[in-house]
């Protein structure tokens, strides 16, 4: 059985071709970076056209890869939501479209819940109930996943995303966009102990996440009390050990909160997904807080950030279950 899988949430065009075990045939992710870093994130409108633009060329390199004709497949994955409204419906109506001339099944899949389905793209066992962590641009979210696609929410941020915090910290310390591998590679060189950071954790039991106190505490460390200055402030931190307190901090409250979330709910599985998971320093850094007490489960690096490979793993294991959707899809920009 093989999917032919489309993202386009935000501001990746993706295709791929993914066959059951999951086997991924072929992964083309077209990045706009490029097209966002002069207005430091991401411009929807931007999005929405280049989606138009480099859709169909990213789809036929992921067949051309995969060296399959569209009779080779047995459905149309995509992803119809959350994500950015317009940037979602290029990717829907061009799966809707492909389905209905091929005459395939079409099945839309949730992003975040794809996010945690990447992990299996390792080939790593995973044994459920486990706790599904996704940390992400738009989403730091934990869940309860009783089965893939199955899952109970328990607790999320109430601000800021954490890959929005890096995003935010790059910007600040003008290391540029996208903030999340700017502010990794600084913090590589600098001295985690050379200042410190506050660590939200709410209320005792709480498991909800709220990251928009460090990134103001990053602000007046950077620009000095209120941001005073317009830029460093005399006598400010090094920007790399900035960054270095800055990871410190956030991977104590993720550890702390995935400590909380194990406990409560009797887990002992963890599995992460999100753009933030690509962060290497995060994956040690859990690790060493966790490892001893829980098994943790990565995405492989090239699908922690957004790719469809993960969309079609996730419909592979729905179609199993018998699942289709048809033309009438919608895109939705709400989880
Ligand atoms: O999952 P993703 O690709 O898109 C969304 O679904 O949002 O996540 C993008 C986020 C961005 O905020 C980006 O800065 C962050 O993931 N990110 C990282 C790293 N690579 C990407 N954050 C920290 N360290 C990284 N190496
Ligand atoms: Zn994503």
């Amino acid at each position: 059985m093989k999917v032919l899988a489309i993202e386009t949430t935000c501001d990746e065009t993706a295709a791929a071709v993914v066959e059951r075990g999951p086997v991924v045939l072929s992964d083309v992710v077209y990045s706009q970076i490029e097209e966002h870093a002069p207005f430091g994130g991401v411009v929807p409108e931007i999005a929405s056209r280049s989606h138009v633009e480099q859709l169909t060329a990213v789809i036929e390199e992921a067949l051309t890869r995969a060296q399959l004709h569209p009779c080779d497949l047995d459905a149309i994955a995509v992803a119809h939501r959350p994500g950015l409204i317009g940037a979602l419906m290029i990717g829907v109506t061009t799966a809707k479209a492909l389905a209905w001339s091929w005459d395939l099944p079409i099945i839309g899949v949730h992003h975040l819940q794809a996010h945690l389905e990447a992990a299996a793209l390792a080939g790593e066992e995973i044994s459920t109930p486990y706790l599904g962590v996704v940390i992400s641009g738009g989403h730091t979210d934990m869940h309860r996943v009783e089965e893939a696609g199955r899952s109970r929410w328990l607790g999320g941020t109430r601000d800021d995303a954490l890959g929005e915090a890096f995003d935010k910290v790059a910007a600040v310390l003008g290391l540029g966009y996208p903030g999340g591998p700017a502010v990794e590679r600084a913090a590589l060189q600098g001295n985690p102990k050379a200042l410190r950071l506050p660590r939200t954790l709410l209320a005792k039991d709480s498991l909800d996440f709220s990251f928009s106190g460090i990134k103001t505490a990053v602000l007046y460390r950077w620009r000095g009390p209120n941001a005073t200055y317009p830029g460093r402030a005399p006598g400010a931190p090094e920007p790399q050990d900035i960054c270095a307190a800055f990871q410190e901090a956030v991977f104590d409250v993720l550890a702390e909160k995935i400590r909380r979330a194990c406990t409560q709910e009797s887990l002992c599985e963890v599995v992460l997904g999100g753009g933030v998971t690509a962060n290497q320093a995060l994956r040690q850094g859990l690790a060493q807080r966790l490892g001893n007490q829980f098994r943790l489960v990565f995405p492989p690096l090239q699908f922690a950030t957004d790719n469809a490979a993960m969309i079609g793993a996730l419909a592979l294991r729905r179609l199993e279950d018998g699942h289709r959707d048809d033309l009438e899809l919608v895109a939705e920009a709400q989880p």
